[in-house]
């Protein structure tokens, strides 16, 4: 999504961090900075998780486009704290399931509570600075409220706390549990009971997905604590309908057919002794199977409603993962280290682990949910878990191998238990093929199957789904024609964005012909990178950009008869004359999704060296390069862009990626709530993205390569426990990084791992991060540098010997 976004600064030539020597980073979520990309767009998501927790507890706020419930501007209002979030996400509205809301008092009592979000939401306290009085790090969020009541949020994986603080003198606390409200009003069948002695509050309802046609049911189950005090039973309780509240109700079963948003559970409690703060516990425990069951996650996770205890656990989890990578802090602004554990943070929000809660099938496997979308992440958020956390990669891999296994098709954008809508082509392909090019060989001992990892890529690969908007690909037509045409009007799905779906399947069939030639299927492994070929069935060497002749040759959609259909290049792009966007939707006719044909012309990631020689070699690509960037065809904001910074290393130009990627990261991205250029591409693209920006590294998935820059730092470390081995990479000379991007001594002119010189100046193997090597980078003031001389000095392609 392309939204608002400002220019700033990123790094200033004066440190603001000294150190002598690089002592290692104990608390590196004290570098996080959750509000990221909360306002504007950027759908950020800055309540408390932990890394890939199920619960995410958050603020939510009654702004237009909160698709992580919440937003920094302080001219929002809260509306309530919801148990369940996704982060980074477009499409409507997900989840902010359960609300709770404490009032200080109400005016006319118990039943003139205003229980209804419109009339219940107040503003935050406002900073001298215009935010709001809000304040979030790793696994914590605390607000102060305009009414007086402060706020607190911790969790665990299916449980929240939450600690409300009431003004002193509030004689008539009361909490409100809010069963209906999620982020879209959507609920149906909404049933709960209230326990009038424990104002235990067990409930839930159906709700709609975010991004698809199916719905899903959640359930909670709510309990209460004093802090400090005994809270004793509730002294009013009863349910509540939009502002009306019905004291001494105790449940809502099944009467309530039609949509409803506005319902739950009221409790008044007393004050704490004379002289003692009022501090009312809530813990929410969630599940998507019962309420039952969500209760006894509750007590099973958070048994004595110890906030502290968890918060402070909650944040050593983000510690121990954060801390696998350390930078030297040494000339490096504050800001720089703060965007990189940020997005390290970012990385680990989704998918997310429903283990346990899956209401569709019982399967001993771990079950992770909130893949939203692989479209997006697919790109880069995998290749950097892979480089400090392959466990977890397993458990996810292992994950989409057994939603495969149950439903046929591999997961694309699931969302709340259900398939949600696929963007362009189908892309767990690469995502498995990342794993297995680089950890088959511990495959078995983290308890992935090889064969069924294999049989879910060809059931990619070669069936056609009953609904392919759902569920894959469009494998007929794929087969038949090695493209999608866009005249096929075959049943299951929608006849848009072909040349997308063409590019990214047959990027989807090179990771598949990486993984069969780990299995020694040759025979397949020909075939498939065969097929990645495909790629090219839809180059058009007649198309050139309107009013320059020079950038010749496009990706254009093609029909049946293999004829050319022509979709203007500026397409989708800010040059496009039509201003379209290509977002998704049924009716686009043009063959392209979320980005221009100029774009995704470039996107060829397994035989860039093809690509470059069809847009007339070294210097053409790099002028074409330069066009994209130059007439602002190059859009951050988008997953397609992605690789384009780093596309100069294929003409042997790496100083020119480092040129590209310093100054994309300077125009676009910061520490600003407003500091994303798009929305976070679900859970960790953009987030991704930066990390390995500021790395001076860029992944090419399903392969063992990964290209290379300079990065922010004096030297960057990445311990990988599956291999125990920590891999550092040291700029030698390092002397900073220059505020706009452009010049300094940052262009990588010499390579050695551990004291021997390598074989390319452009990108390392994963060998080098298996056995844990300290690369040497000697830099230089001249962006004219080179891959090198060797033979191998260039990054691999199909067409110039394939990958190791
Ligand atoms: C906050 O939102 C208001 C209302 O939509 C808008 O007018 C204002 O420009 C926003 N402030 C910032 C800093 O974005
Ligand atoms: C309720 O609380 C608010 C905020 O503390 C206060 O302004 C208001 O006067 C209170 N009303 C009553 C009836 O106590
Ligand atoms: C809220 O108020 C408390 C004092 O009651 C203060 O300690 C805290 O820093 C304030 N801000 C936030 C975001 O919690
Ligand atoms: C309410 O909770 C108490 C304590 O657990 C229990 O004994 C009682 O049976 C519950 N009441 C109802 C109506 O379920
Ligand atoms: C899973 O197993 C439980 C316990 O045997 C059973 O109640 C439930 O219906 C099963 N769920 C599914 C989706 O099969
Ligand atoms: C793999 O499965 C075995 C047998 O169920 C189990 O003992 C082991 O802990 C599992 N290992 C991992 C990494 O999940
Ligand atoms: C491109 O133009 C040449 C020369 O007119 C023609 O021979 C060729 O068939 C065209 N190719 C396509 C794909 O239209
Ligand atoms: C090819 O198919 C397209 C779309 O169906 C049609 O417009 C065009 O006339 C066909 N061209 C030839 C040469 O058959
Ligand atoms: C050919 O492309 C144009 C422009 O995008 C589009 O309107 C038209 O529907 C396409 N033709 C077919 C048969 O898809
Ligand atoms: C991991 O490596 C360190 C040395 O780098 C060693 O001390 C430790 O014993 C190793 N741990 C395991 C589990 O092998
Ligand atoms: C920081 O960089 C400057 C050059 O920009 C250099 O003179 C200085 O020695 C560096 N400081 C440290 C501590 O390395
Ligand atoms: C880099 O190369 C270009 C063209 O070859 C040349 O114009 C420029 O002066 C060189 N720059 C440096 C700093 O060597």
């Amino acid at each position: 999504m392309k939204g608002v976004y400002l220019l700033a600064v990123l790094s200033l030539w004066l440190p603001s961090v000294q150190s002598q020597s690089p002592t290692p980073i104990t608390d590196p979520a004290s570098f996080v900075l959750p509000f990221i990309g909360t306002t504007n767009g950027g759908h950020v998501f800055p309540g408390a998780t932990l890394p890939h927790g199920m619960v995410k507890v958050g603020m939510d706020t009654d702004s237009p486009g909160n698709q992580a419930g919440y937003d920094a501007n302080a001219t929002f209002k809260a509306t309530g704290f919801s148990q369940l979030h996704d982060t980074g996400t477009g499409g409507g509205i997900s989840l902010s399931n359960f609300k709770i809301w404490a009032f200080p008092n109400c005016t006319f009592g118990f039943q003139g509570c205003q229980t209804s979000v419109e009339s219940r939401k107040v503003l935050r306290k406002v900073l001298p600075d215009g935010s709001p009085d809000d304040f979030a790090s790793p696994g914590y969020f605390s607000s102060n409220l305009s009414n007086g009541i402060r706020v607190e949020l911790t969790s665990t994986r299916r449980t929240a706390i939450h600690r409300y603080t009431f003004s002193p003198g509030t004689a008539e606390p009361r909490m409100l549990v809010d069963i209906t409200n999620d982020g879209s009003q959507t609920s149906t069948f909404p049933v709960m009971t209230l326990n009038t002695t424990t104002a235990r509050v067990m409930g839930g309802s159906e709700f709609a997905s975010s991004f698809g046609p199916q719905r899903y049911t959640a359930f909670t189950c709510v309990d209460f604590a004093g802090q400090g005090f005994e809270l004793g039973s509730p002294t009013e309780f009863g349910t509540w309908l939009g502002d009306g509240t019905v004291q001494g109700q105790t449940d809502l079963n099944q009467q309530y057919f039609g949509f409803v948003s506005e319902m739950g559970a009221l409790f008044t409690f007393n004050p704490a002794p004379k002289g003692k703060p009022t501090v009312i516990l809530a813990r929410a425990g969630v599940s998507f199977i019962s309420s039952e069951q969500a209760c006894a996650n509750a007590e099973e996770e958070i048994p004595d409603f110890d906030f502290d205890s968890v918060q402070t656990e909650n944040r050593a989890a983000w510690n121990e993962l954060l801390g696998r990578v350390q930078v030297d802090t040494t000339n490096v602004s504050t800001e720089t280290i703060q965007l990189m554990y940020s997005g390290l943070y970012r990385s680990h929000i989704s998918p997310a682990d429903y283990t346990g809660e899956n209401p569709r099938w019982n399967s001993t496997e771990p079950y992770y949910d909130s893949y939203y979308c692989n479209w997006d992440t697919f790109r880069t958020l995998y290749s950097l878990i892979a480089l400090h956390d392959p466990e977890r990669f397993a458990l996810i891999v292992r994950a989409m191998i057994d939603i495969q296994r149950h439903e046929g098709w591999l997961p694309e954008c699931r969302g709340a238990t259900n398939q949600q809508f696929i963007q362009g082509g189908s892309n767990g392909d690469p995502i498995l093929g990342e794993f297995f090019v680089k950890f088959s060989e511990q495959a078995a001992s983290l308890n992935v199957s090889a064969d069924d990892l294999y049989t879910a890529l060809l059931a990619d690969a070669e069936l056609q789904p009953p609904n392919w908007n759902l569920q894959g690909r469009q494998a007929n037509a794929w087969k038949e024609f090695n493209y999608i045409p866009q005249d096929m009007f075959d049943a299951g799905g929608a006849n848009t964005k072909q040349v997308s779906r063409t590019l990214e399947h047959a990027f989807g069939d090179f990771a598949i012909s990486q993984v069969a030639k780990i299995l020694g299927k040759t025979d397949d492994a020909a075939k498939y990178a065969q097929r990645a070929g495909n790629s090219f069935n839809l180059w058009n060497p007649n198309v050139s950009v309107p009013g320059t002749p020079s950038v010749a040759g496009m990706m254009q959609p093609r029909f049946k008869n293999g004829t050319f259909n022509f979709t203007d290049p500026r397409h989708c792009s800010i040059h496009d004359p039509l201003m379209a966007t290509c977002f998704l939707n049924a009716v686009d006719r043009d063959g392209f999704y979320e980005a221009s044909p100029i774009v995704y012309s470039q996107f060829v990631p397994h035989d860039t060296a093809r690509l470059l020689k069809l847009q007339g070699g070294n210097s053409s690509f790099i002028n074409r390069l330069d066009f994209i960037f130059e007439q602002g065809y190059f859009a951050i904001d988008d997953e397609p862009s992605f690789q384009i910074p780093f596309m100069y290393h294929y003409a042997n130009a790496p100083g020119k990626s480092t040129q590209r990627t310093r100054i994309t990261v300077a125009e676009n991205f910061n520490t600003s709530v407003g500091g994303l250029p798009g929305n976070d591409g679900n859970s960790g693209a953009m987030a991704s993205y930066t990390s390995f920006a500021l790395a001076g590294l860029y992944p090419v998935p399903a392969t063992r390569q990964i290209l290379l820059s300079s990065p922010y730092f004096p030297s960057i470390s990445f311990f990988n426990p599956l291999y125990n081995s920590t891999t550092t990479i040291k700029a030698n000379g390092f002397e900073g990084n220059p505020a706009d991007g452009v010049g300094g001594k940052v262009f990588v002119e010499g390579v050695t791992v551990n004291g021997k010189p390598y074989k390319s100046n452009c990108y390392l193997d994963w060998d080098v991060f298996v056995n844990g090597s300290l690369v040497e980078l000697t830099l230089t003031t001249n962006p004219n540098v080179t891959c090198g001389s060797g033979p191998d000095a260039l990054p691999p392609s199909l067409s110039t010997g394939g990958f190791s």
